[in-house]
């Protein structure tokens, strides 16, 4: 990444470059980095899709990891709740973690809920911005799949107003208006939807 054009107020602060360019440092290593993000309500199939994709990946000697909007919230965003304004800031530091590995080369797969359509462009926008892929992927699993399916049981504990403020159940998910990728978890099966985003991937 070159000339950072964020809204960074601080004067006191210059960006500091490589020495090496992006480019050079992708085809010296063999990298080709981008983020596929996976947005979805909870229980929709993102987690068990990105791990899949990763194992494909992996297995094929390509660099890729997950970074899981759960488990990011055991560390870099634990100060986080499920506030509309807390989850638009974990959306952020996620947006800008993925920007960061993908520049170095890997390919960032992002299971998160992601609620907010905005959210979701920032994401694309600044990675359109550094010129690295983006891809918007839909985990299109309607609630009443996702809430039979109920994982963690917190769709009970939803229902049961243990949890206010579930996503899907008394707090907004907006659906991508324009996805890359709608996956129908419910149809079909784990492999050919690896298989999707594999194509996504390869640009097919
Ligand atoms: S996001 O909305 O901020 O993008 P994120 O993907 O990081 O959500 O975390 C969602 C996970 O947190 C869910 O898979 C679920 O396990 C858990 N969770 C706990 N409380 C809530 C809630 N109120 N709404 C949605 N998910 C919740």
């Amino acid at each position: 990444m070159s000339e950072h054009s964020s809204h960074q107020e601080n004067q006191n602060i210059s960006w500091q470059s490589s020495n090496i360019s992006r480019q050079e440092r992708w085809e010296l290593l063999g990298l080709s980095g981008m983020t596929i993000w996976l947005t979805g309500l909870s229980g929709s199939g993102k987690s068990t899709i990105a791990f899949a994709l990763e194992n494909v990946l992996i297995s094929q000697h390509r660099a890729a990891c997950v970074l899981d909007g759960d488990n990011l919230r055991y560390g870099i965003n634990e100060d986080l709740g499920f506030s509309a304004s807390d989850r638009i800031e974990n959306n952020r530091r996620t947006a800008q973690i993925s920007l960061l590995i993908a520049n170095a080369g890997l390919i960032v797969i992002v299971p998160k809920i992601s609620p907010f359509q905005t959210g979701r462009e920032h994401a694309r926008n600044i990675h359109t911005e550094a010129e690295i892929p983006f891809y918007e992927v839909f985990i299109d699993t309607p609630i009443e799949v996702c809430e039979s399916r109920d994982p963690k049981g917190l769709y009970k504990k939803a229902r049961k107003g243990l949890i206010k403020g579930f996503t899907g159940i008394d707090d907004p998910y907006e659906p991508p208006e324009n996805p890359d990728l709608v996956i129908r978890s419910e149809q079909g099966q784990l492999p050919d939807h690896v298989m999707e985003l594999m194509k996504l991937i390869e640009g097919l």
